[in-house]
Order: C-alpha cells, then sequence, then structure tokens
C-alpha cells in the first residue's frame, strides 16, 4: 500500500503544483473564497468525486465511499487568504493587490485535492467513507469551522484529521503534539470611566488614565509575560486627553489565551473582577467585554500517537518530531470539541534555497515537494485509521 501511495503521488504531483499556484495567485480573503470554492469545483468534478457546495458560504465537502459506510473520517483544509501585500519575487505572486496566501492555505486545498484524487482511486482497498472539508474563513472570526459544524458537516464524522503546513521544520519532517495543543484566544476590551477634566484640579475630576495603568500593572504581575500556560497582553491603551486634559475615557485592548477551558472561564472572570476593583479605587468606573474567539485546540491523546506511528511508518522515526505547545489559535479547534482530532504540522521550509520566512509574512513561501510527503502521509494515516 506504500509504495502504491507513492506512486500516485508522485503521478498526481504537478497537477496538485498547478492548483497550488493557480490559487497562489489567486488569494482571496476569509469567507470571500468563490473563485477558489470554483476551482476545487471543477478540479473534484472532473475526477468524478461527489460533493456538496456552499456550505457556510463557499465551503465545499467531497465526500469519497470505501467498500463499506462506516467510519466516517474527515480531512480538512481551509481555503482563505490573507490581508497581506505579497513580496515574493515568484512568478505566480499574487494579483489580487493586498491579498496573499501568506499562511499557505493554498497548499492544504492543494494538497487535499490531491489526496482526494488519490483516494478516489483506492476506493475499492478500504471500507468506511472519506469526507473532505474545504472550510472558508479560518483566518476570521467566528471561524469557518464552527460555521460549518452548525451546519452539520460533523454529524456523521467519527474523527478528524487536519495537516498544516509549518516553516519552523524543513520539508521532509512533519511533527505531532499529543493533548492540548493550541491555545484559546479571546479579545480582551476594557473601558474605564471617571470624570475627566484639567490636569491642574484633581479635586474636580477622576484619573481614568492612572486606573487604566494600574489595571494594566496589576494584571501584568498576575499573569507575567513570561512563563506559564496563559498569555494577558495589551496591545492598546487610548487616552486621548492632552498636555492638561484628563481625559473621561481610556480604552484598552488586549488579548487573552490558554490551553484549558476552566482556566479560560476562570481568566475572563478575574480580569473583570480585577479592573472594576481598581477603577473604583480612583473613583471610575470599569466595564469590560471579551470577545470570545477559537476555543483551544485539544489534539486526541490516541489517535495522535497513532497517527504519529503512521507517519514514521512511511517516513522513519527521524522524520518525526515531537512539537511544543503553541500560544497560537487555529479554528480546527473547534471541531477538536466535537470529536476526536488530530492537527498536525508538515515541514516546509528550505533554508538552502532561501526558503524559511514565518507565517503571515509579506515573503512567506513553502517548499512545493513538501506537498508530496504532505499529500502521501494523510493518504497513508486515512487508509490506516479506517
Ligand atoms: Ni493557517
Amino acid at each position: 500500500m506504500r509504495q502504491l501511495i507513492k506512486s500516485k503521488c508522485d503521478a498526481y504531483f504537478d497537477e496538485v503544483v498547478a492548483i497550488r499556484r493557480q490559487l497562489h495567485q489567486h488569494p482571496e480573503l476569509s469567507f470571500c473564497e468563490k473563485e477558489t470554492a470554483e476551482l476545487i469545483k471543477k478540479c473534484l468534478a472532473s475526477k468524478n468525486i461527489e460533493f456538496q457546495s456552499d456550505i457556510a458560504g463557499t465551503g465545499v465537502v467531497a465526500t469519497i465511499k470505501g467498500v463499506s459506510v462506516r467510519p466516517t473520517i474527515a480531512l480538512r483544509a481551509d481555503m482563505d487568504a490573507l490581508p497581506i501585500h505579497e513580496t515574493t519575487d515568484l512568478p505566480y505572486r499574487s494579483v489580487n493587490e493586498g491579498v496573499m496566501h501568506a499562511c499557505g492555505h493554498d497548499a492544504h486545498t492543494a494538497m487535499l485535492l490531491g489526496t482526494a484524487f488519490i483516494l478516489n482511486d483506492l476506493r475499492d482497498k478500504f471500507s468506511g467513507t472519506i469526507k473532505l472539508i474545504f472550510q472558508p474563513g479560518e483566518e476570521k472570526l467566528p471561524g469557518g469551522a464552527s460555521l460549518m459544524i452548525k451546519e452539520g458537516v460533523l454529524d456523521d464524522v467519527d474523527l478528524i484529521i487536519g495537516q498544516h503546513v509549518y516553516p519552523d521544520l524543513p520539508c521532509g519532517e512533519v511533527g505531532f503534539h499529543a493533548g492540548p495543543y493550541m491555545a484559546s484566544s479571546d479579545e480582551v476590551n476594557i473601558t474605564v470611566k471617571g470624570r475627566g477634566g484639567h490636569a491642574a484640579k484633581p479635586a474636580e475630576r477622576d484619573n481614568a488614565l492612572l486606573a487604566a495603568a494600574k489595571i494594566v500593572s496589576k494584571l501584568s504581575e498576575l499573569y507575567p509575560e513570561k512563563g506559564g500556560d496563559v498569555v494577558l497582553a495589551f496591545g492598546s491603551f487610548i487616552a486621548d486627553g492632552t498636555y492638561n486634559v484628563i481625559p473621561s475615557e481610556v480604552n484598552l485592548k488586549g488579548t487573552m489565551r490558554t490551553f484549558d477551558e476552566e482556566k479560560r472561564k476562570a481568566l475572563k472572570n478575574n480580569i473583570l473582577k480585577v479592573s472594576k476593583a481598581i477603577a473604583s479605587e480612583y473613583g471610575c468606573e470599569a466595564e469590560a467585554f471579551i470577545e470570545q474567539g477559537y476555543p483551544s485546540l485539544k489534539n486526541d491523546v490516541k489517535l495522535t500517537e497513532k497517527c504519529a506511528a503512521f507517519a514514521k511508518e512511511i517516513l522513519g522515526k527521524d522524520k518525526v518530531k515531537e512539537l511544543p505547545q503553541l500560544m497560537t489559535a487555529e479554528d480546527f479547534a473547534w471541531y477538536s470539541q466535537k470529536v476526536p482530532a488530530c492537527f498536525y504540522r508538515l515541514g516546509t521550509s528550505n533554508p538552502e534555497i532561501g526558503i524559511k520566512a514565518k507565517q503571515h509574512t509579506s515573503d512567506f513561501n513553502i517548499d512545493e515537494n513538501a506537498m508530496k510527503i504532505g499529500m502521501g502521509i494523510i493518504t497513508y494515516l486515512t487508509i490506516n485509521l479506517l
């Protein structure tokens, strides 16, 4: 089977590279992936693969049935690009000004199409059903994953796999982390209000600026920047007074991240409590509004260990790495809260040929050879898990 998958990956590689380049050249922002969806549909139709479209907007779900119906494994690729002005000199760089595939979702979509082609060819060789989820809007709240779940994509699914490119590993390697892997991410908004007024007349005004400063410093004492499994960081502090005017309102914006849903609740309550208590010391009032982002991404331990073992079979032991937890967030987390999930990383950098830029940067690129490896692994994992 390994040999058969490898030869299929070789056979479809050029087609998959061409798809990725076409997507890279025509990136679309979150929930606007119209041309992307059209290309996906065209590719699936060209191989007579059954699909449903217009799910959560531009989402597409393809289904490949093996010799029996159960179990059902879902594979997910995200489709959207970022509002970044591309600065690479690739011949297929973005023609959509200010939009760029800087997170590798072009490669995810192309690889999942390649995987669909291979699994479709091999469908009399496995039992079970494979659902290929082409998902819009990973980069934008509330996340396309949550909308697709609402439309029922997971209803008949036993487990889900997601593969994401990763410039921190070289092309040829993959990485796994069993258990909680990526953090939840919520947006923190705090408004401190008091009587504004003349800086030189403290008796006639409050000091919302001082109260807000104390809130930031107290919270950073409680949740220090380095160490621990919680991030609480403020990136915006707007006090729009002037030399001799203390403003009546100060607005703070920050991010709050953790791996544990209980800790997430506790953190949220504590931010509210600390803000209100400090504001009142200064005769001010504080309101805190925490906009819910993605939950934490939890890799099912058994499933992830199995996947890592299968990856070793196909790549060799030394090419499969154990990864540290990340404080960044990913909307695949929504799926991982519903069914056993494994989200792993595909190494894509190649410093020798200058491919080393990080994700979400204007010169991000991948070594396309990684896509052949990615297709091979996800196909092999899927067939072995069925
Ligand atoms: Ni991404």
